[in-house]
């Protein structure tokens, strides 16, 4: 893996359990195992969505995997404090993992593919540890499904700059409009895409907070030295944006973003 461009730093992790926690019902409504399967959730991190997972579906077997030794420590903590016995953590690569062909009831996949620089091979070697009924979910973004009031070119250039870091470092910021052809092109069967737009207004602001300002515009704001030093932003028109984006977090502001959930069998 090139170097992960949102990194492990304390705020990094603070912000992906921020995400996880606002999306819960928009994301995982839908997101159920069964008593006795048992599923690999790839690129866990720092254990955000597994302890979602975990708690959701009691009775159903994870194993959760990350190529961070320090995510996993970190995710190993959180699901013990929440008192979950039915995790087990293993610190692997989705590109070399030590599993046989057909090991898993089911693949959980969520802002991983979008990190990766071989998505469609990722997503043919997940099909490949499935057994013949299994299946696989994944959630991506689509950093361009981002509108704001009031609208700000500063803003949407910032933006732009973590779309064009993020290809530098070999990854995709807009794969969540390409699930479908990415998954048929794999080989997966019975594809569904199912886009999940966060609006946010006044009228949540629990969300302004948790979504707006705490997971997409800190992810934004994550992105500024490394956007300048590839000069890809000039720095005063990252920090205008940054504050427009602030700015659209206000009480008359408003917020939108789309993520893609996609779920298919491997026939
Ligand atoms: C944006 S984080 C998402 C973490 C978690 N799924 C969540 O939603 O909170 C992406 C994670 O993918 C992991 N990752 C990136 N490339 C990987 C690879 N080749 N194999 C396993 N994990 C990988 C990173 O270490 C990071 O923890």
């Amino acid at each position: 893996m090139k170097s992960y461009v949102h990194g492990y730093q304390a705020r990094e992790n603070e912000r992906l359990q921020d995400q996880a926690g606002a999306l819960v019902e928009l994301l995982h409504h839908d997101t159920v195992y069964p008593a006795g399967s048992n599923v690999l959730e790839v690129g866990c991190g720092v254990g955000a969505q597994t302890l979602i997972l975990a708690q959701r579906s009691p009775d159903a077997q994870f194993k959760s995997i990350d190529v961070s030794a320090e995510s996993i420590g970190k995710a190993k903590q959180k699901i013990a404090a929440a008192g979950l016995t039915n995790v087990q953590f293993e610190q692997a690569d989705i590109f070399d993992l030590p599993y046989q062909p057909e090991s898993f009831d089911h693949v959980f996949v969520c802002f991983v593919l979008e990190h990766l620089p071989r998505p469609r091979e990722a997503l043919m070697i997940l099909k490949n540890i499935l057994r013949p009924t299994g299946t696989i979910t994944v959630i991506e973004g689509d950093h361009a499904s981002t509108f704001f009031y009031p609208d700000n070119v500063a803003a949407h250039a910032a933006i732009e700059s973590l779309v064009k870091v993020q290809a530098q470092a070999g990854g995709n910021a807009l794969i969540g409009r390409q699930l479908y052809p990415l998954m048929l092109d794999a080989g997966f069967d019975n594809v569904k895409v199912s886009p999940r737009m966060v609006y946010v207004d006044g009228s949540r602001p629990d969300l302004i907070d948790a979504f707006t300002r705490k997971t997409f515009t800190a992810m934004i704001e994550g992105a500024r030295e490394s956007a300048i030093a590839a000069d890809l932003v000039d720095p005063q028109r990252f920090d205008e944006g940054i504050k427009a984006l602030y700015r659209a977090a206000e009480r008359d502001g408003v917020f939108c973003y789309t993520f893609f959930k996609a779920v298919a069998s491997k026939r």
